[in-house]
């Protein structure tokens, strides 16, 4: 089983001419709502690649956590832990311009409400993986991580969206999954002065314990796990946008990884579905399924 403690939101998407600078108004034709939020994204997308998926997490008792619970509840994402909350459903406003760049405001909303206590009801052992990002409080992921590896599983963070780790977070972390982006600010946080993905996840394998993975975008991705390396590179495909390609990636590789391959294995199982979700729009509706993934695996 795979328990997912993170966020639940609604993403607003408005496109513009151009993104609106301090105390300026831009007008768009019209905006989008659909569900995201990392922790549901991540869920969906381990779900869809064959785990069982347990979400915990918080929605407001408004209309849009029917729409941040839809595509769960359809793909059967244990939601019996998503508790509703006297706060607004997590939401972010999304801007994006002409040129496909955009602005994120994220209003954290019942995220901010979200609890580990649920995790003491779960039957965790030690086939289990704890799936957490930093859009739920820390302390609380701290928490749920703390119970897994007392149950005996394993426990992975994604540095997203990227902020400096607490250090006993950092120590009950079995695996680490870093952008580039995110890289830097890890090694900023431990005063590292490498600057490159491959130094910075040799060094929090080689001196923290935590295997690690530096995801490159369309160049692939690196990992060092008990101080071997494995760099891969991207299937090629046909780009229509970016939105959820890491969260996809984290999903399919904590679903890999839960059904039993090895490191090696879900790497390439987490970039197969990476590449995927880059062929679709959006973020949920380009989430990859297994027999997809794998016909990509070959
Ligand atoms: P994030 O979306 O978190 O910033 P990345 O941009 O590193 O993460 O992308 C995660 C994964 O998605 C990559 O490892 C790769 O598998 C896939 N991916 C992202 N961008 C591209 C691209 N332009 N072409 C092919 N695959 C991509
Ligand atoms: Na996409």
């Amino acid at each position: 089983m795979i328990v997912v403690f993170g966020s639940l939101n609604v993403d607003l998407v408005t496109a513009v001419e151009r993104l609106p600078g301090a105390g300026e108004t831009v007008i768009g034709p019209a905006y989008e709502l659909h569900p995201g939020g990392k922790g549901a994204n991540q869920a969906l997308a381990a779900r869809r690649a064959g785990a069982e998926v347990v979400l915990v997490g918080a929605v407001g008792r408004d209309g849009f956590a029917d729409i941040a619970l839809s595509l769960l509840a359809a793909d059967g994402v244990d939601l019996s832990d998503v508790a509703r909350v006297e706060a607004p459903t997590g939401a972010a406003f999304i801007a994006v311009d002409a040129a496909g760049s955009n602005q994120i405001v994220v209003a954290a909303g019942a995220n901010a409400l979200a609890r580990a206590d649920a995790l003491a009801s779960l039957s965790l052992g030690e086939g289990d993986i704890l799936l957490l990002q930093r859009e739920v409080p820390e302390a609380e992921c701290l928490v749920a991580a703390r119970r897994m590896k007392r149950a005996g599983g394993r426990v992975i963070l994604n540095l997203a969206p990227a902020g400096p780790p607490a250090d006993e977070l950092l120590d009950c972390l079995d695996i680490l999954i870093v952008n580039e982006h995110e890289a830097l600010v890890l090694a900023q946080s431990l005063g590292w002065l490498e600057r490159e993905p491959d130094a910075i996840a040799r060094r929090c394998d080689a001196e923290r314990g935590i295997a690690c993975i530096a995801t490159l975008g369309a160049d692939g991705a690196v990992g060092w796990h008990g101080g071997v390396c494995r760099r891969l590179a991207a299937p090629t495909v046909a780009v229509v946008d970016t939105v959820a390609a890491g969260d996809s990636f984290t999903g399919a590789f904590a679903a890999a990884l839960s059904a039993g391959f090895g490191f090696s294995g879900a790497l390439q199982r987490g970039l197969a579905a990476g590449s995927l979700a880059c062929t679709v729009a959006g973020a949920q509706p380009s989430v990859p399924r297994r027999e997809a993934i794998e016909a990509m695996v070959g």
